[in-house]
This record gives structure tokens, C-alpha cells and sequence, in this order.
């Protein structure tokens, strides 16, 4: 009798660990979140999805719209990394459905019916939980009932997605103790070490739940106007885009410095500058420039590429890749300054006199995310409520408030975060002459001469590696969007950072 006794506990303790332990990773996350099936693709998900709103403000209403991929691999010990498109005022579906989401998407023959997704081989959720949030309130499926939130800038954003995280994690408390990155892409150049640094903070002063916050990537990335906007001459000269003449005498009526010039010799040299380069494609030199209203294919190729030109940017990754983007970060003629950020579809106004976003071919994901059935399976409001999905909005007042982030890389890497710059090398949107500048400029120790870095035999990109696990890597031949240029390129380069190996 008294055996059993102590026996029977002994047991349901046992049945209650053993039961808990799996059951912990279901019932973690909140009721409806799971995504059950996505229109247009069939067959069974590789991974859990879930999908949903996480408010950061009741009083205001303000709902920040998240989709989550969880790791192909493990996801119990794999990493979970945010994911953040930039704009600002772009929907990190950018990322979900042309770089590095879970499904590939082929538009179907009739432009009103669902594209048709199949699985993406280079998928970032091979290595990891994935995140993709819409963020600040307005972009893509996030909202706020409070029309004056629509006003924001670096900080209020970077407050916003904090609290984001914070609740998200205690909604799916499973996920806490597995390490954590954020990364992102254009001007999310911004919103990464803003975020960062409040997450840091936050850990700091015991927030809970604490975010086991390891390190952070940035690709193409906004970070100081004059790093980024004394990058772009060089870049174009380096490229073979302008003559040495050309180069010469805006270099010396510019004295050098580019960014901030006034001087009237200067300003015009570099009007010769941009007006030179100004049918290129901005986002991959070495793309065609995509006109919408051309009827047949080939004559949304600028006339002055010769047909041979018109191939070199393909590649055999598994997205085709858009023949012109937008709204990613800014055009040549209006570097990144304090202030009032103009939106894409703003400028495309003011500067084309157009209702049509010049250059934009986002026709995929419109059609998708545009599709009431496809939002009603994500769990986003639908249309009525909130309006149409844009790629990028013009719904948002934007402010560059926060300032350089070479101070905030500083203090991030110094304490103990790791971090991969990394640039597409053909991208004269943010080119990578400016990444290499600020990173080297941190004055760091050089640990890992600038050499080559390789994807099976080939050379993939470059780097250089720095003390306080600063890394700086290029990719060869990579546009603005470099997942969706060089996908097997971008799972290594990540794959490798996140388990913190040499590129
Ligand atoms: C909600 O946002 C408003 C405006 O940004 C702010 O004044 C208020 O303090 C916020 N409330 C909470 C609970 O954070
Ligand atoms: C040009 O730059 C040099 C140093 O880089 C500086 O000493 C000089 O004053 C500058 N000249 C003008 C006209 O700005
Ligand atoms: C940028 O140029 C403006 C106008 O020429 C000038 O007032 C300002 O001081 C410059 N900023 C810096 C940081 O040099
Ligand atoms: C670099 O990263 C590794 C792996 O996360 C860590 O063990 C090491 O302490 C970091 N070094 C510095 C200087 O932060």
C-alpha cells in the first residue's frame, strides 16, 4: 500500500513532464494564429505558420501584422530571426514573396487568378524561425484606429516593434530561450540597430520576458548620410558607368565630398553625374529598367541595351527576378537626411507627374495579397477595412529622427552583438562603397583580411572580417535585394552568420 502510494505520484509527475514538454510547443501559440493552408499552394507546409496581429498600443489601436515561418530544421534549438523590409513605408511581404519566404511564386496566365507557389529550395526557414513583420502602423496589413499614429519616425518605431517583440514572445513562450536575431535590408539600414539597441536596453534593465538577443544582420543598408552619400560617385566611377573625365572634375569642384555639396561648379558636375546614370537601374546596374505601359517584353528594355546586356543579370535562382523595383530606399538625387523621409509612391508623383509607380513590376504579390481568400487565411483584415496591400505606402509620415547609426553598431558590437553587414556590389541604390567606409571606419582591428568568400567552388562575394564580431561581406553580382538576386548565396552567407562560422 505505501508503495503505491509514493508510486502514483512519482508517475503523474513523470506523465506530466513527458506531456508537457511536447504539448508546451502547441499550445504556445495563440488560439486561430495557425495558417491551416495558403491559397495557391498545395500540398502539405513543410513547417508551421502562424499569422496575426500583435497590438503595441490598445488605447490608439495600433496592430503590427506578423507571419511566421517556423524552421524547416529544428524549431526548438534553431534561431528566430525578425525580418524587416525597409521603405520606409515597404511590407516585409517583399521579403515573404520575392526573397527568401518560404514559396517561390509563378504568376498564373490569367493576371486575376492566384499565382501558384511551390517551395522555395534557398528558403531562410531552412536555418531558421523566420519572422516577418509589417512595421511601422499603415505598412502592408499593420494598422493603426488612430489616424495621427500614421506620423511616426525612426524612434517611435523602434519602440513599437520592442513592445512587438516583447508581447510576441510571451504569446508563444516556447520561443524565448531559442537565440534571436534581427535583420533587415534598405532602410531598415535603420530600423535594425534602432531595435537593437532597444532590445539591448531593454535586457538591460531586466524587461521581461528577456529576449535572448544575439546579434544582428543588415543588407544594403541606410546609415549615415554622409557614409552613404559621398558612396555614390565612387561607386558609379568604380562601375564604368561615367569617364574618367567625368570623375576627375566632379571630384575636384567637389573638393572630394559629395553629400552635402552647395557649391554651384560642384552641384552641376554631379547633375552631369546623375543625368548619365539616370536610366539605369538603380536597384542592379546590370538589370533592364522594367516600363509598364510597353506592350510587348522587349520593349520594357531601354533602347540603349544591346540584347546581349539583356541576359546578364539573370540567374539560375529559383525567383525570376523583377526587372525594376521601388520604394526600397532613396533615389540617387535625394540622399538620406534628417527629417521628413519622402515615400515612394509620393516621389513617383512629384517627380513623374504619374499615377502609375514608374519601373514597378510587384504585380505577384499584389494579385496575392490583394486576394480575399489568401488575406482571410493569413488572418489579415480584409480590404474593407483597411485598404488595399501596397508593396510600399504612401499612407505614412515618415522622419529620419535617429540620427547615424554608426554610434549605435558601436555600442551593440561593443557589448557583445554580432553582426554581418553584407551588400549586393551591383546595387547603386545604397552601394556597397558605403557599407565598406563606415564599417572600416569604426577603427576596429582587422581579424580577417579582406579574401574571397565561397559558395561550393566559386567565388561568392568578399569580405573582411573585424574584432568585436563586426563582419563586412559583399556578394558578387548582387543587386539591392540580395536574397532574391543570389539565393543560395544569401541562405550560406546566413546559415554561416547565424551559427556564428567564418563566411
Ligand atoms: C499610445 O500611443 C500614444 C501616442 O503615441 C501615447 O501617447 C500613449 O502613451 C500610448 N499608450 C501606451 C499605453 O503606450
Ligand atoms: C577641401 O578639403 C580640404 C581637406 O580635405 C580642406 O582643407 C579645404 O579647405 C577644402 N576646400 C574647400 C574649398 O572646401
Ligand atoms: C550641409 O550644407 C548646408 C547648406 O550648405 C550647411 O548649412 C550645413 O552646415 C552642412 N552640414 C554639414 C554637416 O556640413
Ligand atoms: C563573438 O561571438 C562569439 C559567438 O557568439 C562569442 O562567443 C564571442 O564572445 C564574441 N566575441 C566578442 C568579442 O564579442
Amino acid at each position: 500500500m505505501a508503495g503505491s502510494a509514493t508510486a502514483m505520484p512519482r508517475l503523474f509527475f513523470c506523465a506530466w513532464v513527458c506531456a508537457f514538454v511536447p504539448l508546451a510547443r502547441v499550445l504556445g501559440a495563440p488560439n486561430g494564429a495557425a495558417v491551416e493552408s495558403v491559397p495557391g499552394f498545395s500540398g502539405d507546409l513543410p513547417s508551421r505558420h502562424f499569422a496575426g496581429y500583435v497590438s503595441v498600443n490598445d488605447t490608439n489601436g495600433r496592430e503590427l501584422f506578423y507571419y511566421f515561418v517556423e524552421s524547416e530544421g529544428s524549431p526548438a534549438t534553431d534561431p528566430v530571426v525578425l525580418w524587416l523590409n525597409g521603405g520606409p513605408g515597404c511590407s516585409s511581404f517583399d521579403g515573404f514573396v520575392y526573397e527568401h519566404g518560404p514559396f517561390k511564386f509563378e504568376a498564373a496566365a490569367d493576371s486575376d487568378s492566384l499565382p501558384k507557389l511551390t517551395l522555395n529550395p534557398y528558403a531562410w526557414s531552412k536555418a531558421a524561425n523566420i519572422l516577418y513583420l509589417d512595421s511601422p502602423a499603415g505598412v502592408g496589413f499593420s494598422y493603426s484606429q488612430t489616424p495621427t499614429d500614421y506620423i511616426t519616425g525612426d524612434l517611435q518605431t523602434a519602440l513599437d516593434t520592442h513592445a512587438f517583440l516583447l508581447k510576441w514572445f510571451q504569446a508563444y513562450p516556447e520561443y524565448q530561450s531559442n537565440p534571436f536575431f534581427i535583420s533587415g535590408e534598405s532602410y531598415a539600414g535603420i530600423y535594425v540597430p534602432t531595435l537593437s539597441r532597444n532590445v539591448a536596453h531593454g535586457i538591460k534593465a531586466g524587461v521581461k520576458p528577456v529576449i535572448n538577443f544575439k546579434g544582428y544582420l543588415v543588407g544594403n543598408g541606410c546609415t549615415d548620410d554622409q557614409f552613404d552619400g559621398d558612396a555614390i560617385v565612387p561607386f558609379i566611377y568604380g562601375m564604368g558607368l561615367i569617364s574618367v573625365d567625368m570623375y576627375k572634375s566632379a571630384q575636384k569642384a567637389c573638393n572630394g565630398s559629395y553629400w552635402n555639396a552647395s557649391d554651384p561648379t560642384c552641384l552641376a558636375k554631379l547633375n552631369d553625374i546623375y543625368n548619365d546614370v539616370e536610366e539605369v537601374n538603380i536597384y542592379d546596374i546590370l538589370e533592364p529598367c522594367y516600363y509598364p505601359d510597353s506592350e510587348s517584353d522587349s520593349s520594357r528594355y531601354h533602347s540603349r541595351l544591346p540584347q546581349s546586356f539583356r541576359r546578364l543579370g539573370e540567374t539560375k535562382g529559383p525567383h525570376k527576378i523583377r526587372k525594376r523595383q521601388f520604394g526600397r530606399a532613396y533615389p540617387l538625387r535625394l540622399p538620406l537626411r534628417a527629417g521628413r523621409v519622402p515615400t515612394w509612391p509620393s516621389l513617383s508623383h512629384a517627380l513623374f507627374d504619374s499615377e502609375n509607380v514608374p519601373c514597378t513590376d510587384d504585380r505577384i504579390a499584389g494579385t496575392w495579397l490583394n486576394n480575399a481568400e489568401v488575406r482571410a487565411a493569413l488572418h489579415a483584415k480584409p480590404a474593407a477595412d483597411i485598404g488595399p496591400w501596397d508593396l510600399c505606402t504612401d499612407n505614412i509620415i515618415f522622419y529620419h529622427d535617429a540620427g547615424s547609426m554608426i554610434p549605435i553598431h558601436r555600442e551593440l558590437t561593443t557589448s557583445g552583438y554580432r553582426a554581418l553587414i553584407y551588400s549586393g556590389d551591383h546595387d547603386m541604390c545604397v552601394p556597397y562603397t558605403g557599407s565598406e567606409a563606415w564599417t572600416s571606419s569604426m577603427g576596429y582591428e582587422v581579424t580577417d583580411q579582406w579574401r574571397a568568400w565561397f559558395v561550393g567552388r566559386q567565388v561568392a562575394g568578399f569580405t573582411q572580417g573585424y574584432a568585436n564580431n563586426l563582419t563586412f561581406a559583399t556578394i558578387k553580382g548582387s543587386g539591392h535585394t540580395v536574397p532574391e538576386y543570389k539565393p543560395a548565396e544569401a541562405l550560406a552567407f546566413f546559415q554561416r552568420f547565424l551559427s556564428a562560422q567564418p563566411l
